[in-house]
């Protein structure tokens, strides 16, 4: 799926993002993504100058904190496609959602009302980062006879998963797949995300790319993606 460059410093070059963001949090005021349509349009603007042409809208389905809902969510992405349209901005969006692995996510994969995305019906889903919540395999397991795919949400992030192999084994012989956020390539070797991100990339383990990005002002500061495009301009 992606091609690999090792440069003369060791380092690996952070794949293309591509047209598609897989991971994003793009919907106003449902999250803790952007809280008005201005903080929406100025995400669909940096997307489109980084190349993306197809977002997935993926909110946090969090039963406590953002108790969204399919209908929540299909209504806000109709909402967002008539911005778009209206603001002449040229940006494909699917609904979607990022699922936190509790209970509330057992039933709703028992009731089938889960918002998928691709051929391959793609269910994102994060969970703790620190340890794997017990009923992590049981919501893998659920999915999968249910006909999704389970894709772990920034998979370089878990510190369950950095310090032990074997569970990497372990959730890809389950079936899960690996969502990596994109700015992650570009974080130092002293970045244990960074390091993990680069480990899944040259073990062929990142299956879909994402940003996850909140905020258009905090993503492009942060992750100095004009020092990215100056990096691939240079290559
Ligand atoms: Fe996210």
């Amino acid at each position: 799926m992606f091609s690999l460059l090792v440069r003369r410093d060791g380092l690996i070059d952070p794949p293309e993002l591509g047209e598609l963001d897989a991971h994003c949090h793009i919907l106003p005021g449902i999250d803790d993504g952007p809280t008005d349509e201005r903080g929406t349009l100025a995400i669909a603007r940096l997307l489109i100058e980084m190349g993306v042409r197809r977002v997935v809208a993926t909110p946090h389905v969090i039963s406590d904190v953002f108790p969204n809902t399919t209908e929540t969510i299909v209504s806000t992405v109709e909402r967002v496609r008539r911005l778009l349209a209206d603001s002449g901005l040229d940006l494909e969006l699917t609904a979607g959602a990022e699922y936190y692995a509790e209970p509330e996510l057992l039933d709703r994969i028992s009731r089938r009302d889960l918002l998928s995305f691709g051929e391959e019906r793609h269910v994102l889903f994060e969970a703790p980062v620190e340890r794997a919540p017990m009923l992590l395999e049981e919501a893998v397991f659920s999915l999968k006879s249910a006909g999704y795919t389970p894709l772990l949400a920034h998979a370089e992030r878990y510190r369950f998963l950095q310090t032990d192999e074997d569970a990497v084994k372990r959730l890809r012989e389950l079936g899960v797949r690996f969502q990596v956020n994109h700015p992650s390539f570009l974080l130092p070797k002293t970045s244990r995300r960074g390091e993990m991100a680069r480990r899944l990339y040259i073990k062929g383990l990142v299956d879909v790319l994402g940003t996850d990005m909140h905020r258009a002002a905090t993503f492009a500061h942060r992750n100095a993606y004009a020092e990215l495009r100056r990096q691939h301009r240079l290559r």
